[in-house]
């Protein structure tokens, strides 16, 4: 048996408020505990958008409620609510700016929008970037001129993971996630619809995929993107981008360290010290995963608590299981139930 603290994913989107038949803040948290991960942090893009005041109590009220993991919830960066934004900091995870289009209605297309943010965000709290390639150069520039800490969301190119390491040389303050489902699958991937190839960032090249491998140590953190979307929307006509994830990072992680891919303490730093750092999350005492380092088994949507039934990577050979978790003292996961309550998770900012 193996012990290992519980696991901080900062990038889940809970579809709660909006959607809820894809996932809502009960589901999502047992998705997360069944994953060995005790505290996620909420991507504004639900229905209506996290914006503003009213909106943020209408999710945060939800989660007091039903979350059964630590939560902590992002606004987004709108066009006119940079002075909102900046007042309500204290309370959120951090600042979401989507700078390329992808699901929801938070992009921001023209440069002068993203210019308030970067001066009236506090710079003591994270600014995350939902940035590819080019426009990933953007943020970091913006990073540089108005020198404050930005964190790049899902890098999956290698022009992108080799222009973060140029950065961080010259000392910018940039730091960045790479999502399991981008070092483990290329854009080659078959045996599924179309639909369900569809995520934000694209799936890319084989070469980006070893890039990423190749550069772990300019990686930051790991994170799933977690981002569900029903079976029938996948294989329907327009098919939302997006993959669930927060039950299969762990073990994907771990069979990638019993291939000799990564180490326990790369998995350590990645997926509790340095999220903990960059997001400014507190301690969780008495808090800790345990794994059966040796369970072979199979990937399976069946047996997944995500309300959007499915996985990509489904019948997937991996070794090593959650077997519990316990927060804060008390056993949350146990043999495969969850045991937390729902309302029992805390507000990281509460
Ligand atoms: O594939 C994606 N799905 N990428 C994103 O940036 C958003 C996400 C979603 O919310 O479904
Ligand atoms: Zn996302």
């Amino acid at each position: 048996m193996l012990k290992l603290p519980g696991l901080i994913d900062p990038h889940v989107h809970v579809r709660e408020p909006g959607q809820t038949h894809k996932e809502d803040w009960d589901t999502v948290t047992q998705a997360a505990l069944a994953g060995g991960v005790t505290t996620i942090l909420a991507m504004p893009n639900t229905i209506p958008p996290i914006f503003d005041h009213s909106t943020l109590e209408l999710t945060l009220d939800a989660a007091r409620q039903k979350a059964r993991c630590d939560y902590g919830q992002y606004l987004g960066a709108g066009p006119s609510n940079a002075d909102i934004a900046a007042s309500l900091a204290p309370k959120t995870a951090g600042l979401k700016m989507y700078l390329d289009s992808t699901f929801g209605e938070l992009r921001l297309d023209d440069m002068t929008l993203w210019t308030p943010h970067f001066q009236k965000f506090p710079k003591s709290m994270p600014m995350v970037m939902h940035s590819e390639s080019r426009t990933m150069a953007a943020a970091i520039l913006f990073s540089a001129i108005y020198d404050r800490p930005v964190h790049i969301a899902h890098v999956s190119l290698k022009e992108e993971i080799l222009l973060i390491k140029a950065a961080k040389e010259k000392g910018i303050k940039v730091t960045c996630e790479v999502c399991p489902h981008h070092l483990f699958l290329t854009k080659d991937l078959t045996g599924f619809t179309p639909g369900r190839t569809e995520v934000r960032p694209r799936l890319a090249t084989q070469e980006d995929v070893d890039s990423l491998w190749a550069n772990l140590d300019v990686i930051d953190c790991f994170a799933t993107d977690h981002a569900p979307h029903t079976l029938e929307e996948k294989d329907g006509e327009n098919p939302p981008p997006g993959f669930p994830g927060l039950e299969t990072m762990l073990p994907l992680l771990l069979t990638a360290i019993d291939l000799r891919r990564l180490t326990f303490d790369d998995l350590i730093q990645k997926c509790v010290i340095n999220p903990g750092k960059i997001f400014d999350l507190p301690e969780q005492p008495e808090t800790w995963v345990e794994v059966d380092e040796n369970a072979v088994y199979e990937i399976k949507a069946a047996h997944q608590f995500t309300r959007c039934g499915w996985t990509p990577f489904e019948g997937w050979k991996v070794k090593g299981k959650v077997t519990k978790v316990v927060l804060r003292g008390e056993t949350a996961f146990e043999d495969g139930k969850v045991l937390a309550e729902a309302g029992s998770g805390r507000n990281v900012r509460g």
